[in-house]
């Protein structure tokens, strides 16, 4: 695509990203210095954010997590897992979601379905969601080398990030977003596969460090483990 019709139509791109801590506003950095909007929420309301959005500049908003949800071409969700769901379900219908969650155990609690095996966090996030196409995205890499790490395609040593979707056109957005912030894609889809980047996995022991052939090698050399 010509440089200006792509800087045309990001400039016409909203995300909307629920979760403003470490993952969450470092995404909205990425996204705003390759010509995204966003509009950006936490639990605690708008007005908590007036710093942030201060500092990001004029291309972010602070709003709640469903007017954040309402108004995201995509939508992005850094906020841990919780049981119940406590996202914005209707606004997010429809919508493309990457979800950056780690199940950590020692921070969520256990959850039973996850600990048996029966489920992959990511599957319980699309079951939080049913009209939503869920991707787990982001979820290996520690969130301030998201603006460090990054390389040109085809630079030498550009490292690469996993994506699982149940929806190829999810996959074929978070490929496009890592591409522009800088890293390959190894697709690890469906969710049902997302459990070799979960938290203690090869994969995920060596966060953003690998380069599409490695990550490809670690996710293979993954092995179930129950909580
Ligand atoms: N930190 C990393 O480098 C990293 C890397 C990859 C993946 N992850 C995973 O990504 C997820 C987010 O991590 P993080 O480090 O960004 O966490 P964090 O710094 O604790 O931020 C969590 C954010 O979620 C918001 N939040 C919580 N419940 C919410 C709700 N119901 N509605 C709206 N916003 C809500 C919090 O808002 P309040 O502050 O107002 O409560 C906060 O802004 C976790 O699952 C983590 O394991 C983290």
């Amino acid at each position: 695509m010509e440089r200006k019709s792509l800087e045309v139509e990001l400039s016409m791109t909203t995300i909307g990203i629920i979760g403003a801590g470490e993952v969450g506003s470092q995404i909205a950095r990425a996204a705003i210095s390759q010509g995204y909007s966003i509009v950006i929420a936490n639990s605690r309301g708008p007005e908590t954010l007036k710093n942030l959005v201060a500092e990001l500049g004029p291309s972010a908003h602070a709003a709640t997590a469903a007017d954040a949800a309402a108004a995201g071409d995509f939508a992005i969700v850094a906020v841990p897992l919780r049981v119940v769901n406590n996202m914005p379900v209707e606004e997010l219908a429809g919508k493309i979601v990457l979800d950056t969650n780690n199940y950590m155990v020692w921070r969520d609690g256990h959850i039973p379905i996850l600990d048996s095996g029966e489920k992959t966090v990511h599957e319980l996030r699309q079951e939080h969601l049913p009209a939503s196409k869920v991707a787990k995205a982001f979820t290996h890499i520690q969130a301030p080398r998201l603006l460090i790490a990054g390389r040109p395609a085809g630079a030498p040593g550009r490292l690469a990030l996993s994506v699982s979707s149940n929806f190829p056109e999810a996959v074929e957005l978070v490929t496009r977003l890592y591409d522009q912030f800088g890293f390959d894609t190894v697709d690890n889809s469906p969710l049902s596969e997302s459990w070799r980047t979960s938290p203690g996995q090869p994969a995920w022991n060596r966060w953003a460090h690998q380069n599409r052939e490695e990550l490809t090698r670690n996710l293979g050399r993954a092995r179930r483990r129950r909580w």
